[in-house]
């Protein structure tokens, strides 16, 4: 503290200390990038740098810029305004909201849908819905931190199980209904892990959570537009999923978010839902762009196939130059290496030849799994994957 400056305020003192104690390695920092070209990521900060090949995003599809989904939303922009001026229940409800509900419920065969403007926000609606004090959760190790949000504003006991473990989940179960019979039990799993590539076997875990009368909460961000037949997701037609979110913030190259429900569900969602009811409703041009995009991916299936095929590619060429195998089947391929340095250095040895993929750190990822996140997309140059394993090297 300099002469002069005042103490820090005692509410601040905590802030700092906690700023002051965190590691170089695992300070973040904000990086201003500029689309250009396909698939391409310009630095724009301080000296700026040459155009990178984004093999960080999740625009999966490439979607963020395809001119169907631009024109819709400037169309509905015009139309609308580029605000809905209030929340769903007071004045904001547009025609294309409720449009775009009906066509992601048809695709999904779940008959309510909701929108909310972010995954995180439907995560936290997700799970209050289906969780209260006196519930307990039953959740995969590394669930998103958005649906731990809605453990602790449930006010719900919380327990986790090792990664994609059904054998693990089915102990907690038994154990849970033996401790507390009829005890409103609820399960959190994702259909494509973010940080992992890893999916947990669905139809064995929709029936297991059915056969222990517990509710199960999908959690699709990663999955919708990819995976499943046609990209409807890991949850299509398993009667044991009880509810899935969704966001359009990934495959479908927009923002915000769904929830897709049964009759009962959807009507609890809209008469009780804080996160839903009190939040300026979804912006008209991005409910416009998300059902451009659902449209998109309705007329080519395929796309989330070609993606997919790709991946298993670039898995068995990267286990071929020796790195370990990225788990799961998807297009999240982390590359894991255990030390933050090491995963950083990764990133700035890709970097320096033209490739942006991200070191994740804890606490994103448990202590010791640091890993460079690799994501595919559908607009990938021809020649991506040889360029990657050259700036790659060995490991
Ligand atoms: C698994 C998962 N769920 C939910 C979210 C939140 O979605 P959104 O970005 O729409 O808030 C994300 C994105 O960070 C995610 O990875």
């Amino acid at each position: 503290m300099g002469p002069g400056q005042p103490e820090p305020a005692p509410w601040a003192a905590p802030l700092a200390a906690e700023l002051e104690a965190l590691a170089p390695e695992r300070r973040r920092r904000l990086r201003s990038l500029a689309p250009c070209g396909s698939a391409g990521l310009r630095p724009v900060d301080g000296a700026g740098g040459p155009p990178l090949l984004d093999l960080a995003s999740n625009d999966y599809l490439g979607l963020a810029h395809h001119p169907s989904l631009q024109q819709a939303a400037s169309a509905a922009m015009a139309r609308d305004g580029l605000g809905a001026g209030a929340s769903r229940l007071v004045s904001g409800s547009r025609p294309v909201h409720g449009e775009l509900e009906q066509a992601l419920g048809a695709w999904l065969g779940r008959p309510r849908v909701l929108l909310f403007p972010s995954g995180f926000q439907a995560n936290l609606a997700a799970v209050q819905a289906l969780a209260d004090r006196h519930s307990l959760v039953l959740a995969d190790r590394l669930i998103h931190h958005s649906l731990l949000t809605g453990v602790k504003a449930s006010g719900a006991r919380l327990r986790r199980f090792p990664h994609n473990n059904l054998e693990a989940l089915a102990q907690q179960l038994e154990r849970a209904q033996r401790e507390v019979p009829g005890r409103r039990l609820l399960v959190l799993s994702e259909s494509l892990f973010s940080m992992e590539g890893t999916s947990p076997d669905v139809p064995a875990l929709a029936e297991l959570c059915r056969r222990h009368g517990a509710a199960l909460l999908l959690d699709e961000a990663h999955a919708l537009g990819v995976l499943g037949p046609g990209g409807r997701g890991l949850g299509l037609g398993q009667a044991g999923v009880s509810l899935i979110s969704g966001t359009f913030g990934k495959a479908f190259g927009g923002g915000g978010a769904f929830l897709a429900a049964d009759e009962l569900l959807g009507e609890w969602l809209l008469q009780h839902s804080g996160p839903f009811r009190y939040t300026t409703a979804l912006a008209p041009p991005l409910a416009a762009a998300a059902l451009a995009a659902l449209r998109g991916i309705q007329a080519e299936p395929q796309r989330g196939a070609a993606l997919l095929q790709r991946a298993q590619r670039w898995r068995d060429q990267l286990e071929a130059a020796g790195w370990p195998r990225p788990p799961g089947q998807g297009p999240i391929l982390p590359l894991l290496v255990g030390e933050d340095a090491r995963a950083l250095e990764l990133q700035r040895r890709l970097e320096a030849a033209g490739l942006l993929s991200v070191a994740i750190r804890p606490p994103t990822v448990p202590e010791g799994s640091a890993r460079l996140r690799l994501v595919l997309r559908h607009d990938l140059p021809a020649g991506s994957l040889e360029r990657l394993l050259a700036a790659l090297g060995s490991p």
